[in-house]
């Protein structure tokens, strides 16, 4: 069933778990991840970006998560990284029942205009609005001190941050990225910043950038003729961390992009006769709901839809 992010990760949050977000932008994404929520017994947040949206476009990917969301289990219709205003209230009117608005890379006085411009939009509709407040960047690339304060979310701010917007739930960042090359050295998040957050902010927090880059599926793709060098993510053990102090949604995309390729570049190679796309997507499907899968194991969820 199709439900709000606001209860479903603020009951989360209490009882240490966290929701699997997952970025679609397919029929085959949406498709794996569902079966694997559904074999899990997990509720999933299902999320789009503005890039899925003018991949697909808003209603073809809005008609699909409809059908996804009849089965069982709590789905959620999100928008991710809403940056647009124009995107975020044509979302809200059109039935997501949860938009991100990302005014982060703004002001501290300008994120929160913005934030509150959309909740005045989201919360008459009964729609959850996710906001956040840093910049996500890897943490090697901030070696002072004072660089690391600029960029990642100061705990002060966060709690001035949520009192100001009334947002529902808080993005920040710790020391994650975006994409398949978030540490050039040591795997490192910033727990201890975390703490101070979670002291600080009652609502359920988002962790960003957190897919794991799995070493076992990134060695299939590099058997098929991918070339993924350093590529590296959040440790298991850090995300087990994160979900103790605070975070209630989990945002995964580059792990399933990753899955997606070596199953398709195995395919081709394994498959030289066959011709049918649906054959060749069946093994990169089943590999995406793997990953789903461990996700769900991982952050707790299975078993709580
Ligand atoms: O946060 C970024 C997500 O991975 C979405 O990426 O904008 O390429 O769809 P995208
Ligand atoms: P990854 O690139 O680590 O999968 O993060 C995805 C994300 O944060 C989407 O908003
Ligand atoms: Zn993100």
């Amino acid at each position: 069933m199709l439900v709000t992010s606001k209860h479903l990760l603020a009951k989360a949050r209490r009882k240490k778990y966290a929701i699997p977000a997952f970025n679609i932008n397919n029929l085959e994404i949406l498709k794996a991840v569902m079966s694997a929520g559904e074999k899990m017994k997990s509720p999933i947040i299902i999320q789009t970006s503005e890039g899925a949206i003018e991949y697909a476009g808003m209603d073809y990917l809005i008609a699909m998560i409809r059908v996804a969301s009849k089965g069982k289990i709590p789905v959620v219709m999100h928008l991710d990284h809403g940056k647009d205003l124009k995107i975020i209230f044509q979302a809200i009117q059109s039935g997501y029942t949860s938009v991100m608005i990302d005014a982060s890379a703004f002001d501290y006085k300008k994120n929160v205009t913005l934030t509150k411009k959309v909740i005045a939009k989201a919360h008459p509709r009964g729609v959850s609005v996710e906001a956040e407040i840093g910049a996500l960047a890897g943490i090697e690339d901030l070696v002072s001190v004072e660089a690391r304060d600029a960029k990642l979310t100061d705990p002060d701010d966060a709690k001035l941050f949520v009192k100001d917007t009334g947002c529902d739930s808080l993005a920040v960042a710790i020391g994650t990225s975006h994409g398949a090359f978030k540490f050039k050295g040591k795997t490192h998040l910033d727990i201890e910043r975390l703490k101070e957050i979670a002291k600080r902010v009652s609502v359920p927090i988002v962790l960003h950038g957190a897919s794991g880059v799995r070493e076992d599926i990134k060695k299939i793709a590099e058997q098929h003729g991918a070339k993924l060098g350093k590529a590296r993510g959040v440790l298991d053990t850090d995300i087990s961390k994160v979900i103790q102090h605070g975070v209630a949604k989990i945002n995964i995309d580059t792990d399933l992009r990753i899955a997606f390729t070596a199953g398709i570049r195995e395919a081709i190679d394994d498959m030289p006769t066959i011709i049918d796309p649906r054959k060749l997507l069946e093994g990169p499907m089943l590999l995406m709901r793997e990953v789903a899968m461990q996700k769900m194991k991982l952050f707790k969820s299975a078993g709580k839809a």
